[in-house]
């Protein structure tokens, strides 16, 4: 009995156990510059130290705002270090994320330098810095709701001219894989970036942690509003005590306290209006929260409005109380926008003497995620960008293509849009002091139709692998130090328009495929280099040998004359066959018969063989046993 009971109790805890397991969301806080893990107060949240994660420099930070987490490092990346830096973080396992990017501003500069920058996330324009923003409360981050799809995560910060990028602080929060969802843009593909988040009424700015809230929802950040007028009160907090049902409820477990407090308006001014000044053109999500906490309305039908967004009436005669079931019941409600201007007015519209009731509004920027450039394009990069010894300040971290508005430096991308994905069509090195070479990988940018690395000190052979580059339209190879002679393959490039090789090492007979070709169909410029020859224009390949020309002949001599003695002694040897065969062929009829008898004595010698290894090991047996 009690054996069983405890089985069961066993069952039952691990149920628990494992379906904890499953709810615990993965949640990664990295403070930028730590060397060693910080826990913050009050909270006692856990910052990990950034070791590993990208390059930059690790500073002291001072805080822009007060509600930045108390961490005192930062990481910078100056320009020297490229455009575009990166944290690749790794082991993030797919699903819905909510990530925020504090920024901070170097040592004591407050009021010197506030850099102005791009983030990027897995290669997706998420948000430019505004001037001022370490002035206001809710612009000291960047938040974004990102599904993953390949456990890892990329962002980066491009610079834009305006100082260096200074990061306090990453935070990478798994939410519910439906967080947010609306209808019927959501997908996977889209991107939220968190534009503003208030929480109307009395009380102050929070996070979800200082709410007590779910941390299935993220740690959202609460800008307090007291009054949506500027100039005037035009409406006035509200706030109770009492319990808040259906707040807390997935995908996106508001917390229960944002719903005790809201602005009510007033008598002189019914409407409630709230503007906000956006990027145009662009579309956004609006989520707006309700509870009906003023005493004075009771029952349905008590308080009823419109909700019209930008001219548009999208929620018809909303009754809070019809709507959630009853009063103290949260109610939210979303919706999409396209926003041409630069102003978002959001307005209440109460019907005839009634007053109009807020708790809190979300607004979100919807951004379509970007395409990706294909991985192997992407690493035969990486390699190039090795071999060729390219200086820092490229940088040529993240992904070439995308952002489209930050591709990497002399990389030209084009979008396939059936496969939708982003090719490399162009490399322009050209004039960049680079001393490397141009390794075999070069071949894996498949679409590659210009490269141009004229003007460099490139030594080496060019690699035969250019031949398989068939969209290849200009190659410009001259005032560089490539030695070697010019590769066969380069005849199999059909689309080639322009072949500049001069000015360089290089020394051997143009291949006819090359020159025969190019005599009619492109421009080409052989001049200038350590012995070509073989088309007009070039000496003849006579004479003037060159090195490669020697060797070449060398060896053709030698083969020639090895061929020659091969064939004699295959002559000679063959006659002996002959010779032999014909003696043979004049005494072996007599001895056709012994020779099967032969044969059998062979196979009965072999049996006999077989048995004798047997007993052999048998007698091997107690030897290695004793
Ligand atoms: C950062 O501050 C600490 C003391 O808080 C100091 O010891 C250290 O030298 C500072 N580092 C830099 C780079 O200024
Ligand atoms: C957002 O609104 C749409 C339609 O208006 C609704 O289907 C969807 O459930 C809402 N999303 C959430 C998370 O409540
Ligand atoms: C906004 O949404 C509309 C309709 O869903 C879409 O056609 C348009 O491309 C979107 N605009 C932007 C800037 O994403
Ligand atoms: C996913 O990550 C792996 C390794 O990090 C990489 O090789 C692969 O190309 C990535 N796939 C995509 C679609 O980014
Ligand atoms: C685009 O991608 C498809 C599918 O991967 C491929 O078949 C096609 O050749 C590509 N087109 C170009 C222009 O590269
Ligand atoms: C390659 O770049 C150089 C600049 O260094 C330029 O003069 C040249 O015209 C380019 N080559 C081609 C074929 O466009
Ligand atoms: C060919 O290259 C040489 C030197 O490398 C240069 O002087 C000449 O102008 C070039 N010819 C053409 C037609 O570009």
């Amino acid at each position: 009995m009690l054996l069983r009971f405890l089985k069961l109790w066993m069952m039952l805890c691990f149920a628990c156990v494992s379906s904890a397991a499953r709810l615990d969301p993965f949640a990664l806080r990295l403070s930028c510059g730590a060397r060693q893990n910080v826990h913050s107060k009050p909270t006692n949240t856990l910052w990990r130290e950034d070791f590993g994660y990208t390059g930059g420099i690790a500073a002291n930070a001072t805080l822009p705002s007060l509600i930045t987490p108390p961490l005192n490092t930062l990481r910078y990346f100056p320009w020297s270090e490229g455009p575009q830096n990166c944290y690749n973080i790794n082991k993030v396992p797919k699903g819905h994320y909510s990530i925020r990017i504090f920024f901070g501003l170097v040592g004591q500069s407050k009021d010197i330098s506030e850099p102005l920058f791009d983030i990027s996330i897995e290669g997706t324009q998420l948000y430019s810095l505004k001037p001022g923003w370490n002035y206001q409360i809710d612009q000291v981050f960047a938040e974004a709701l990102v599904f993953l799809t390949n456990d890892s995560v990329s962002i980066c910060f491009h610079s834009t001219g305006h100082g260096d990028p200074a990061i306090l602080s990453i935070e990478i929060q798994q939410i519910d894989d439906k967080a947010y969802y609306f209808d019927p843009q959501w997908s996977q593909g889209i991107i939220l970036r968190t534009v503003k988040r208030l929480s109307c009424g009395f009380g102050q700015s929070k996070f979800d942690v200082d709410y007590g809230g779910d941390s299935r929802g993220g740690d959202r950040f609460w800008q307090h509003i007291k009054s949506f007028g500027e100039e005037y009160e035009s409406d006035q907090p509200r706030s109770v005590e009492t319990r808040i049902k259906h707040a807390s409820h997935p995908p996106n477990f508001y917390p229960e306290t944002l719903y005790q407090s809201a602005l009510v308006s007033t008598d002189s001014q019914p409407d409630l209006t709230y503007t906000l000044e956006v990027d145009p053109n662009r579309n956004y999500s609006i989520w707006l929260h309700f509870a009906e906490i003023d005493n004075s309305v009771t029952a349905a039908g008590q308080r009823v409005f419109n909700i019209i967004i930008n001219d548009d009436l999208v929620f018809k005669d909303v009754d809070i109380v019809e709507l959630s079931g009853d009063i103290y019941n949260a109610l939210v409600l979303n919706t999409t926008v396209t926003v041409n201007g630069r102003i978002l007015t959001i307005i209440l519209k109460p019907k005839e003497g009634n007053l109009a009731i807020i708790n809190a509004i979300e607004i979100f920027e919807v951004i379509m995620a970007e395409s990706k450039t294909i991985s192997e394009e992407v690493s035969a990069l990486q390699t190039l960008k090795k071999a060729l010894g390219l200086p820092p300040r490229f940088g040529w971290n993240g992904d070439p293509c995308v952002p489209q508005q930050h591709p990497w430096i002399g990389v030209d991308c084009q979008l396939n849009k059936s496969s939708g994905s982003w090719v490399i069509d162009g490399l322009g090195l050209h004039n960049q002091g680079l001393k490397g070479f141009l390794p075999d990988d070069i071949s894996r940018l498949l679409n590659l139709q210009i490269l141009n690395l004229s003007r460099n000190n490139i030594h080496g052979a060019i690699p035969s692998s250019l031949g398989t580059i068939t969209s290849l339209q200009v190659l410009d190879l001259s005032y560089n130090l490539f030695s070697g002679s010019i590769p066969e393959s380069l005849g199999q490039l059909t689309s080639l328009q322009r072949l500049n090789l001069n000015s360089n090492l290089l020394s051997g007979r143009v291949p006819a495929t090359v020159g025969g070709r190019l005599l009619y169909r492109a421009s080409f410029n052989f001049t200038d280099n350590a012995g070509l020859c073989g088309i007009p224009g070039l000496p003849t390949c006579g004479p003037h040998l060159s090195g490669g020309g020697k060797v070449g002949i060398g060896l053709g001599a030698s083969f020639t004359f090895l061929l020659l003695i091969t064939c004699s002694f295959c002559w000679w040897k063959r006659r002996q066959n002959i010779l032999r065969a014909q003696q043979i062929a004049a005494r072996a009829a007599p001895y056709a018969k012994a020779r099967t008898h032969f044969s059998r004595d062979i196979q009965m010698t072999r049996h006999h063989n077989n048995y004798g290894k047997t007993s052999t090991a048998a007698e091997n047996g107690p030897i290695l046993l004793s």
